[in-house]
């Protein structure tokens, strides 16, 4: 009886953190995709990784693995691009992790950007930083202008995302030997206060059919998560799938769905998800795609638009 009534209290214990995300609309994955840019070099000459905005400054950035870096090092450099996918600038960060995903926040007129950083022996982040975005510079993970936080005190890897329409930050971290997802106030993350998530939850779908995993991001109370391989990697086939889950059961609400985004790109590998509203109020599911040669990968940016309640 006694331990019933405590397996009682901790079920309704976490069903309430785990409800504490507001209903919201979410983006039909089954409707099309429509082009940003295509083909666009980035600072760097690798595939990018992932890409995020300032939604308030409309500023976009890519990460890719910096020139000649190895796959362990950590080392990433981040592009700065217009909307029309030309460089307007570059930053250099030395021992951070792998890219997949990371944030951009505006303040004031400043961006600061959310990285994963502290690579470990495999080149992941273990750690979360945050730091100012400054043209030209590079930083190493021991510079003083880092602010880092470890959101999972347990946890051994941390990426981020942040859903700027509700400021919210989404955070993957590995902890016994699988993915979880968590997601925060960004106001409370920015202070370094993790205390209260508004969802935390282990990641559905840790494999599908072997694709790797190559992106995820957050729009009220969904998730999203993108798969797929390269066409080298896949026999030319388009494998790219997304997803979506309702982040207060951690469960799957629609796929994973096959996209064709950018089906006629050479390489074609899916890199990244990010949310962005625009000036006039649409709120976009940008999917990224590496393409191109090797030493002369490109960026490409398609998005999806179409909502359901
Ligand atoms: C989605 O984007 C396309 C292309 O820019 C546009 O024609 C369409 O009106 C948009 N739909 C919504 C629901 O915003």
């Amino acid at each position: 009886m006694v331990l019933f009534n405590i397996a009682a209290f901790v079920t309704l214990a976490a069903s309430f953190v785990s409800a504490a995300v507001p209903s919201s609309e979410r983006f039909d994955l089954s409707k099309p995709s429509y082009d940003l840019f295509r083909s666009k070099p980035l600072h760097d000459d690798t595939v990018q990784q992932g890409f995020a905005f300032d939604n308030v400054n409309r500023r976009l950035f890519v990460s890719q693995r910096r020139n000649g870096a190895s796959d362990t090092s950590g080392d990433l450099c981040i592009t700065q691009l217009d909307f029309s996918g030309k460089e307007v600038g570059h930053m250099y960060l030395k021992g951070f992790g792998h890219g997949v995903s990371f944030a951009a926040q505006a303040d004031g007129s400043a961006t600061y950007l959310w990285t994963e950083v502290d690579a470990n022996g495999n080149g992941y982040g273990q750690r979360l930083a945050r730091f100012k975005f400054v043209n030209g510079a590079t930083l190493s993970k021991t510079s003083s202008s880092l602010k880092k936080y470890t959101p999972v005190a347990a946890a051994t890897e941390h990426t981020c995302a942040i859903d700027p329409v509700h400021n919210r930050l989404v955070v993957r971290y590995q902890l016994s030997g699988a993915k979880h997802i968590a997601l925060y106030d960004l106001a409370a993350a920015t202070k370094g206060d993790f205390s209260k998530p508004l969802a935390n939850f282990k990641q559905p779908l840790p494999k599908t059919k072997g694709k790797n995993f190559q992106g995820y991001t957050a729009y009220g109370k969904y998730l999203y998560m993108l798969w797929g391989d390269s066409y080298d990697a896949s026999g030319g086939v388009v494998n790219s799938e997304v997803a979506s889950v309702d982040m207060n059961t951690g469960t799957v609400t629609q796929g994973p769905l096959l996209t064709k985004a950018g089906s006629t790109l050479s390489y074609r590998e899916p890199e990244g998800l990010a949310i962005y509203k625009t000036a006039d109020g649409e709120v976009r599911l940008f999917l990224g795609f590496a393409s191109g040669k090797a030493g002369d990968r490109r960026s490409n940016l398609f998005y999806k638009n179409a909502t359901v309640v």
